[in-house]
């Protein structure tokens, strides 16, 4: 990272625009920055690295966060802006602080101006992409801060290992071997886990003391045995098995044969009793075709018994209809003179109908005149009431425009009394811009008195100088002159006869001197310094006194130009302070006037509101006005129609009361629907009687006509009867004997039919059975029963056995296939251990990974840094890493000791001097950039800057460590020092001078430029 061109402004002790092109500087590789203390030097650091990473380059200025110069006006941005080359790669960065306080970053490529990124955080990333470094590492190897530049050498393990954190982000080691014990440990739990369920399913199986290295092997002996006497179990059963089902099926014939004995025994006594009955159901067979013959006639018998009792029946209706006959002609006779009597009562009934319409007209009319007097009584009422009410309006009309009136004042003050504060309030303001006005002229002013106050001393202390110069500008001429006229002393003293001078050629030289005196170089050369330096003091003097008369000029102009424009031609401070006295008063003054004029507006506005108010409240009664009006006119229309239709009433004749004629109209009403209701009545009973008449006659000659059919069937049925018994050549006596045996038939013909069924079946199995039945014995069943059950038992005790022993091989076979699987993860997980307690015992070899690999990197930097420091100390010191013993965990770490060839031994780099401690430092500084270097390819360290002094060096040590850097600066990289060390002024050309002018902020000067 090259930095070219640097713009500063309002940063730190910059508070005008400076912009710093660094390419001179760069010409001789080295280049100094100096000037006096405060003057600005660490300012430019921190600019260039607050462009690159936002934040300043000292630890210190970083924390403050106070970038912005506290000498910048309020409302100016602050703004730094670097231009600078990576690889050959020209990049642009300008950050801005506004006067608001917001941040903001752009940032592009020379090579894509097009591709601007704005954003701070991609800004920043960009950027230590492109340089290759964070901020940490920037500021320990390309721009150490001064205060920090011992830093590194002197901290302990402790601070050591954090800022090799930071430079390598060695954190990721040390996460890296947690990750390592992390999963060291769950390997090692795994590993007991395994072995102990190994052992558990060992002991559940009934074993013991056997290695997880045997795996599943260590079962099979248990489980072969088990499983052979299973086979041998398995063979017994099926033979108890075969012996069971012989037993059974012995047992089975057994039944057999005592069943089919018994069944024989039955079957042959069945038979004889059968054969016993057999006659006397052949008697019963005979008698049953008899009485079906019998059954055939009584059936003619019953149709005629039918028909005679019908014929009863019929005389007997027919004798209860003629009586029935009789009491309805009495009846009806009875109707028909009660219906004569009613109709003759009915004759005058429409007479008393129109009458009673009559009188129920006359009574609505009478209804509706006391209905008529009662509205127009209302109607009245209502009117006067009317006539109140816009008696109150027409009051309130007049109210209301006396109240408008007031209204009209009101406003008219309250107008006034606004456009007065008006008035008041830009006389206010344009007295107090005045005021402001002359406290800046009056601010001004006394400014321009120290300003002059300045000028004069500036100009004394000018004068001085120029006296100074003088004295020593003729001292110095006159050493001069000393110095010619010694050497015209030594050339006179050389002269020897015949040789010609050198001056005059003459070959006489009558004024030789022998005794030369000798001419002091020093005190000329001294002299010639300070004569420089008075003439440089001088010209700054002189360059001040003329910014000075540049601000007292400015100043005197911004105040004319003011005082112009206001109105006021004395400037003297006294004056001022009068005229802003009076302008004071004024102002205060116009200040009460406001107040009163607003407590007169506030009384004039409340004024008026209560007006407005009485306004509003009159015109909200005024508002039911004309509605009263339009109401009042048509209660008086309505009075005038109610009182023609009344006086019309009056003049029919209607009565006032009604009652009277209610009561003559509910007699007529109660007469009429009497009369009514008995005629429709014996209208209707008599009809009722003549048809129930009618009926009864239809009837009668209906059964007579049912009773000569039924004599003629009766005859027919008995002339059948006697033919069929004369047919079926039954006697008349045995025909009576048995027709009430008829309904048996069915009965005793069942009997029959069962009785050879049973014959018949008995019959047939005796017949089917008695060849072998003669043949079968009972056979004892007990003793193959007692057998069976002893097979049986046997055969159940060696089953229960079985499967147990099924069972217990079973799970033999179970645990065996798990100490398989246990086996095979034991094995992976064996194989996993055996790698991760290897990099375990590597990682917990005495120190942490990160340790380790932070010391690795510490040893490569230290054999850099001794390489610089050796030359540096003239062989005589190197930089050893201390062995740390008691702390177990970092038996190497990372503090330093310095090995003293002088005496052979080792100490701690805390008792280096002041400058050795410096080499060392600057030595370790430069190993660092070396190695990060030679480490990190892809970082170009072109630059490195240091802000420290060379202050504690001597001469020779100085010129060691100029050496170490010329070294650098050989290999191609550009060294900058802070630095106020004269020497150094003196060996290094390029230049970089920082000056500060009072409140005007630093100022820089390039090799000796303006
Ligand atoms: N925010 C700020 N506003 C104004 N001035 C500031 C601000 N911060 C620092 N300064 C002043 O700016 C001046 C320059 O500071 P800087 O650190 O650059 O000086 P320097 O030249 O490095 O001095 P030294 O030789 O003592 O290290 C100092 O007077 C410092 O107090
Ligand atoms: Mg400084």
């Amino acid at each position: 990272m090259k930095p070219l061109d640097l713009t500063i402004k309002c940063f730190l002790g910059f508070k005008e625009k400076t912009e710093i092109d660094f390419r001179p500087l760069y010409e001789d590789k080295i280049f100094l920055i100096t000037g006096p203390t405060g003057a600005g030097k660490t300012s430019i650091f921190d600019a260039v690295c607050y462009a690159l990473y936002g934040e300043g380059s000292g630890e210190t200025r970083t924390k403050a966060k106070c970038f912005r110069s506290q000498m910048a006006e309020e409302n100016e941005e602050m703004e730094v802006s670097l231009s600078f080359e990576v690889k050959g790669q020209l990049y642009h960065v300008r950050r801005v602080e506004t006067a608001k306080g917001v941040n903001k970053a752009y940032f592009y490529t020379e090579n894509d101006p097009e591709k601007l990124l704005v954003k701070i955080k991609e800004v920043n990333t960009e950027i230590e992409q492109i340089i290759g470094l964070n901020l940490d590492q920037f500021k320990k190897i390309v721009m150490i801060p001064q205060g920090e530049f011992r830093e590194f050498l002197t901290a302990g393990t402790k601070d050591k290992s954090d800022i090799l954190k930071k430079l390598f982000s060695t954190e990721q080691y040390e996460k890296l071997q947690w990750m390592i014990k992390e999963r060291y440990d769950a390997s090692r739990a795994a590993d007991r886990k395994l072995v102990m369920k190994f052992n558990e399913i060992l002991k559940e199986a009934g074993m013991e003391g056997k290695d997880i290295e045997m795996g599943p092997d260590a079962l099979l002996e248990m489980l072969q045995s088990a499983e052979e006497e299973i086979a041998h179990m398995q063979k017994e059963i099926s033979e108890l098995t075969q012996r069971q089902k012989e037993i059974e099926k012995e047992i089975t014939e057994t039944q057999k044969n005592n069943s089919d004995l018994e069944t024989f025994q039955k079957v042959r006594e069945e038979y004889g009793k059968y054969r016993n009955l057999k006659k006397t159901f052949e008697d019963k067979e005979k008698e049953l075709k008899l009485l079906r013959k019998i059954e055939m006639i009584t059936h003619t018998e019953k149709q005629l018994a039918d028909k005679e009792s019908e014929i009863r029946k019929l005389q007997t209706d027919i004798t209860i209809l003629s009586e029935d006959r009789k009491k309805i002609a009495q009846y009806l006779d009875r109707c028909r003179k009660t219906l004569t009597a009613v109709t003759d009562e009915a004759i005058n009934l429409d007479e008393k109908k129109t009458k009673k319409n009559r009188l129920e007209d006359l009574l609505l009319k009478s209804k509706r005149l006391s209905e008529a007097n009662l509205q127009l009584e209302k109607l009245n009422q209502k009117g006067l009431e009317f006539e109140k009410k816009l008696a109150f309006l027409r009051k309130k009309e007049r109210d209301l425009s006396a109240l408008m009136e007031d209204e009209k004042v009101a406003s008219r003050e309250l107008h006034d009394e606004k456009v007065c504060q008006m008035e008041l309030k830009m006389k206010l303001q344009e007295s107090s811009s005045r005021l402001k006005t002359m406290v800046t002229l009056f601010n001004k002013a006394q400014k321009r008195d120290e300003v002059e106050d300045n000028i004069i001393r500036l100009r004394k202390e000018e004068e001085n100088l120029g006296r100074n110069l003088d004295v020593v500008s003729n001292a110095y001429l006159h050493e001069l002159e000393k110095r010619n006229q010694s050497y015209a002393q030594i050339l006179r003293s050389e002269l020897t006869d015949n040789d010609p001078c050198p001056v005059c050629g003459s070959l006489d030289h009558p004024s030789v001197i022998r005794d030369v005196q000798e001419f002091d170089e020093i005190t000329l050369k001294n002299l010639e310094e300070k004569k420089r330096n008075l003439e440089k003091a001088l010209q700054e003097k002189k360059s001040d006194v003329k910014n000075w008369i540049r601000n007292h000029e400015d100043l005197l102009e911004e105040i004319f130009i003011m005082g112009d424009e206001n109105g006021i031609n004395t400037f003297k401070l006294d004056d001022l302070r009068i005229i802003g006295g009076d302008e004071k008063e004024k102002y205060r003054r116009l200040e009460n006037k406001l107040a009163e004029n607003m407590t007169s507006v506030n009384r004039c506005t409340t004024n008026l509101d209560t007006v407005n108010e009485r306004i509003r409240v009159c015109r909200k009664d005024l508002d039911s006005l004309d509605d009263l009006i339009k109401a009042s006119d048509e209660a008086k229309a309505m009075i005038n129609d109610l009182k023609g239709e009344i006086r019309s009433l009056q003049n029919e004749g209607v009565p006032k009361e009604s009652f009277g004629l209610s009561a003559q109209i509910k007699e007529l009403d109660r007469i009429i629907s009497d009369i009514s209701l008995r005629l429709e009545q014996a209208k209707k009973s008599y009809e009722e009687c003549y048809n129930q008449d009618q009926n009864l006659n239809g009837q009668e000659s209906a059964l007579n006509q049912t009773l000569i059919s039924a004599h003629e069937t009766a005859k027919g049925l008995k002339d059948q009867f006697f033919k069929k018994l004369e047919s079926a050549e039954v006697p008349r006596d045995i025909y009576e004997m048995n027709k009430h045996k008829v309904s048996e038939i069915d009965q005793i013909d069942e009997e029959i039919v069962s009785f050879f069924k049973g014959y018949n079946a008995a019959k047939g199995v005796y017949e089917n059975l008695r060849a072998k039945g003669d043949t079968l014995r009972h056979k004892d069943l007990a003793p193959i029963r007692t057998h069976l059950q002893e097979t049986e038992q046997t055969l159940s005790d060696k089953n229960l056995y079985l499967k147990e022993a099924g069972i217990l091989v079973h799970n033999l076979r179970r645990s065996h296939e798990r100490l398989g699987e246990i086996h095979v993860k034991y094995l992976e997980n064996k194989e996993k251990l055996a790698v991760i307690q290897d990099l375990y015992d590597t990682a917990n070899l005495g120190m942490g990974f990160e340790t380790f690999v932070q010391s690795y990197y510490f040893e490569g930097i230290l054999i850099r840094a001794n390489e610089r420091l050796r030359k540096m100390t003239e062989g005589r010191y190197q930089l050893k890493r201390r062995n740390e013993t008691e702390n177990r965990r970092e038996k190497i770490g990372l503090g330093l000791d310095v090995f003293d060839e002088y005496t052979g031994r080792e100490r701690d780099v805390q008792s280096l001097s002041g400058g050795e401690s410096f080499k060392a430092s600057l030595s370790l500084a430069l190993g660092l950039s070396d190695f990060i270097e030679s480490h990190k390819g892809s970082v170009n360290l072109e630059t490195i800057f240091i802000d420290e002094g060379f202050g504690s060096l001597d001469q020779d040590s100085l010129d060691n460590a100029l050496e170490s850097l010329l070294e650098l600066n050989m290999s191609g990289r550009i060294v900058g020092i802070i630095s106020h060390v004269t020497e150094l002024k003196d060996r290094i050309p390029g230049r970089l001078e920082v000056s500060t002018l009072p409140g005007k902020g630093s100022r820089i000067r390039i090799n000796g430029g303006i």
